[in-house]
C-alpha cells in the first residue's frame, strides 16, 4: 500500500485519488479472478453440495461476496437503491449456521453469478465517482479494500472448502520451491524490548488490528521456522496421541472425543508409511514441508512434548516486525516493500505450504524464516480488542468473536492473498479447528543470564 496512511497529510491531490482508484479496480479484479477460479472449477452440482459442516456450499459463498459487496459499496457508499434487498436475510452470516445453508432457498449458481457481475458494475461505477476522502468509511479507500479483503478471506475459506471436498482433484498448482538457503540455527533469542504492536497508520488495517500500541515483550527464544512434518511425526511416534499429560484437560478431551491419531487428512498405510491428501491427490507427507490441519490444542501437546510452548500473539508480531539495526517497528519481517513472489509463499500461488530456506528474501533480520505465508501459526493468545479498540465499521467484523473461545493465528498461509496477509492482520478460530491451514512454531523463555 503506496499512499498516504490517514492523518499524515491534508488528503491525496486528485492524481493520487486517480491512483487510488485504479489499484482499488484492480485488487477488485484480482479476487474476482480468483473467485471465478474456485467457483469455475467444479460443476454446479458440487457447487451447491456441502463438502462438510463446518463449510458453506461454495454457491454460498460467491453470492455472500456479492451480497456484502452490495451492501457496503452499492447501497452505503454509494447511496444507490438495492439490487436484491430480498436476499439479505439468506446471506447473513450471523442469521444462519454453515450446517444449515445448504437447505436455503439459495441462488443457483447461475443467478449467483449474474448477481455478483451486476453488484460488480454498479460498485465499478460507484467507484468512478466517489471521492475517496473526507468521510471515513471512504478515506484512502477503506470500504473498497475492506471489501477486498472480505472476498480474498472468501476466497481461503472456498480453498478449505476444496481440500475437504471428495472426488477427482480439479486444483493444479506449480511444485514449490525447494530451499535456497540452509534453514541455519533452529531457533533465535528475540531480545527484551518495546515495539508498536498493531497499526494506527495502514489505511486498509480492519478494527482489531487498531490501535498501534506499544508493547513490552520480555526475551524469549522462537524457532526460526514453522514445525515439520518429519518433526510431527516423531511426536506421533512418541505416542504423542496417547499421553494426556501432554494436553490441557479441553485439549485432551478434544482429542477423545474425536479420536485424533494424526493431523486432519493424514492416513498410514500397511507398511507404516505416512501419507496426506492435498485437494484430491494421495501423496507421501513429505518430512521438510511445515505441518498443516492441525489444531491449537495439538500444536499445543507437541509444544509441551518438546519442552517449549506456543509464542504469545505479542511475541510473534515482536518477532515478525523488529529491526534490531533501527530498533524500529517494521511493516513486514523484510522491511517496509509490499509482499511479492520473493517474499513469501502467499495467494494460492502454490497449493502447499514450503520448507524453510525456499524464501529467504522473507527472512526476519533476526533470521526467522516465512512469518509470513505458508501456514498460518496458533498463538497462545485469545482474541480480544487492542487497549483503546473501538469497532468500525461494524460489531459484527470482530468485536463480537472477543472472548476466551477463541485462539489468535498469525501470518497467513498459502491460501491467504497478500491484500490481507499484514504483519499485523489477526485472524482467529476455534481451538479444535483443524480444516484452517494452520501449523505453529515453537517458543520458549529465555533464562536469566541470555537476558540483558
Ligand atoms: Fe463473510
Amino acid at each position: 500500500m503506496s499512499f498516504s496512511p490517514p492523518g499524515t497529510s491534508v488528503g491525496p491531490d486528485r492524481r493520487d485519488e486517480d491512483a487510488l482508484r485504479d489499484r482499488v479496480a484492480r485488487e477488485l479484479d484480482r479476487a474476482r479472478r480468483r473467485t471465478r477460479h474456485l467457483t469455475e472449477a467444479v460443476d454446479d452440482g458440487d457447487l451447491r453440495r456441502q463438502h462438510s459442516p463446518l463449510m458453506s456450499p461454495l454457491v454460498w459463498d460467491l453470492a455472500h461476496v456479492g451480497s456484502q459487496e452490495e451492501l457496503w459499496l452499492v447501497r452505503d457508499v454509494g447511496g444507490r437503491v438495492p439490487l436484491r434487498p430480498d436476499i439479505d436475510d439468506l446471506y447473513d452470516a450471523f442469521r444462519h449456521a454453515r450446517a444449515d445453508r445448504p437447505a436455503l432457498p439459495l441462488l443457483s449458481p447461475v443467478e449467483a453469478r449474474g448477481y455478483v457481475a451486476s453488484v460488480r458494475a454498479k460498485v465499478l461505477d460507484v467507484l468512478a465517482g466517489v471521492p475517496l476522502r473526507g468521510r471515513r468509511l471512504v478515506a484512502d479507500g477503506f470500504a473498497f479494500g475492506m471489501i477486498v479483503q472480505h472476498e480474498q478471506q472468501h476466497d481461503e475459506t472456498m480453498l478449505a472448502t476444496h481440500q475437504l471436498r471428495s472426488g477427482e482433484p480439479v486444483l493444479t498448482a506449480p511444485p514449490v520451491p525447494g530451499p535456497s538457503v540452509p534453514p541455519g540455527p533452529d531457533e533465535v533469542l528475540v531480545p527484551a524490548g518495546t515495539f508498536t504492536m498493531g497499526t494506527s497508520v495502514e489505511p486498509w488495517a480492519l478494527d482489531n488490528e487498531r490501535p498501534g500500541h506499544p508493547v513490552r515483550v520480555p526475551a524469549f527464544h522462537l524457532d526460526t521456522k514453522a514445525v515439520t512434518n518429519a518433526r510431527f511425526v516423531e511426536f506421533i511416534e512418541d505416542g504423542g496421541y496417547e499421553r494426556p499429560e501432554l494436553w490441557s484437560e479441553e485439549g485432551w478431551a478434544a482429542c477423545l472425543a474425536s479420536a485424533l491419531r494424526a493431523p486432519l487428512f493424514w492416513r498410514r498405510d500397511g507398511d507404516g508409511r505416512w501419507w496426506r491428501r492435498v485437494f484430491g491427490r494421495w501423496e507421501p507427507v513429505s518430512p521438510e514441508e511445515p505441518v498443516v490441519h492441525v489444531s491449537f490444542h495439538e500444536a499445543e501437546a507437541f509444544a509441551t512434548w518438546c519442552g517449549r510452548r506456543l509464542p504469545t500473539e505479542a511475541e510473534w508480531e515482536r518477532a515478525a516486525r523488529f529491526d534490531p539495526r533501527s530498533g524500529e517497528t517494521r511493516r513486514y519481517p523484510w522491511g517496509d516493500e509490499a509482499p511479492t513472489d520473493r517474499h513469501a509463499n502467499l495467494g494460492q500461488r502454490h497449493l502447499r505450504p514450503a520448507p524453510a530456506g525456499a524464501f529467504p528474501a522473507g527472512t526476519s533480520p533476526l533470521g526467522v524464516h516465512q512469518l509470513l505465508g505458508d501456514v498460518w501459526e496458533w498463538t497462545s493468545t485469545p482474541f480480544r480488542g487492542y487497549p483503546g479498540f473501538a469497532a468500525f465499521p461494524y460489531r459484527e467484523y470482530s468485536e463480537v468473536f472477543f472472548g476466551e473461545e477463541y485462539r489468535v493465528l498469525r501470518g497467513g498461509s498459502f491460501g491467504t492473498d497478500h491484500a490481507v496477509a499484514r504483519a499485523t492482520f489477526r485472524n482467529w478460530d476455534y481451538p479444535g479447528r483443524r480444516q484452517i491451514f494452520a501449523g505453529f512454531r515453537c517458543a520458549r523463555d529465555a533464562s536469566p543470564e541470555e537476558v540483558d
